[in-house]
């Protein structure tokens, strides 16, 4: 129990990577926090976790972040790490992309985890903590056909660095994680929405562009995402702020 007595605040706690960074975390003594959209949902994670509490709210508006940064505040008396996982995914020509999808994935994936941290900023000084933002694959390099998703998790890559340097003074550590694809739901949902009924067609389009060839590629599982945020936490991760960490099989590095 290295980290007895922390707290972390996760967002995007009932999905695939959410769930795994909340055992994560719990397996090494923290204090979890989740939330998400439904309480089911965030309640069929947290059974097992034993101390984890969750607060259900849709985080697309800055009060509805306050009051969850408040809410876990003031339940676990302090706030040592924030990791803003809650994410949507969209894809589809550019051309033909509607305002309705676009406020959508500008809302989840930049403002809410904008307002999340900004809300949390007065509490992450007292304890000279951290936060770990969600970026992605697609906020290292361009994705064909899904200009609106990297146009966001780009703002999450640079919003991570600049916050880093802004905050590097008070001794809070800043890092975006970019993990390529992760066999979670969201996942499930690009191939079902986006795989013109043949989901199993696009997951094998997708691993068709990994460097390890075929056969041989496989997806990140949450688990290995939230072990790398985890190690984040840790004390001898100290000099890590302001990086974008990609962490997909070299999906990133080049062609
Ligand atoms: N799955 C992947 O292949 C992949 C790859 C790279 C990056 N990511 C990023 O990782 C993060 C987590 O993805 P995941 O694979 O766990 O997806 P997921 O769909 O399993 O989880 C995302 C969670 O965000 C929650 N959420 C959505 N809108 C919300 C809102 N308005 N308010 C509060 N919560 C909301 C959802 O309810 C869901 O539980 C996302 O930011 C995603 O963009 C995922």
């Amino acid at each position: 129990m290295r980290d007895a007595g922390r707290v972390v605040l996760v967002t995007g706690g009932a999905g695939g990577i959410g769930a795994a960074v909340a055992a994560r975390f719990h397996a090494a003594g923290w204090t979890v926090r989740l939330t998400d959209l439904e309480d089911r949902a965030l309640e069929t994670v947290a059974t097992g976790l034993s101390g984890t509490e969750w607060h259900a709210a849709d985080l697309r508006s800055p009060a509805a972040c306050r009051d969850v940064v408040a809410w876990a505040v003031a339940g676990a008396g302090r706030l040592d790490a924030l990791v803003n996982v809650a994410g949507v995914w969209r894809e589809g020509p550019t051309a033909e992309t509607t305002e309705a999808d676009f406020d959508v994935v500008f809302d989840v994936n930049v403002k809410a985890l904008y307002f999340m941290s900004s809300a949390a900023i007065p509490h992450l000084r007292e304890t000279r903590g951290l936060i770990v933002n969600l970026s992605s694959d697609a906020g290292v390099q361009g994705n064909t056909g899904a200009a609106l998703y990297c146009a966001s998790k780009g703002a999450v890559s640079l919003f991570s660095k600049a916050l880093a340097l802004e905050l590097a003074p008070e001794g809070i550590r800043v890092n975006a994680v970019c993990p390529g694809d992760v066999a979670s739901p969201m996942l499930r949902f690009q191939a079902e929405q986006y795989g013109g009924g043949d989901p199993e067609a696009y997951y094998a389009r997708l691993l068709a562009g990994y460097p390890q060839g075929p056969g041989r590629a496989r997806f990140v599982t949450p688990a290995e995402v939230a072990s790398l945020i985890e190690y984040l936490a840790r004390p001898e991760a100290a000099p890590i702020t302001g990086a974008t960490i990609s962490i997909d099989f070299g999906y990133s590095a080049g062609k």
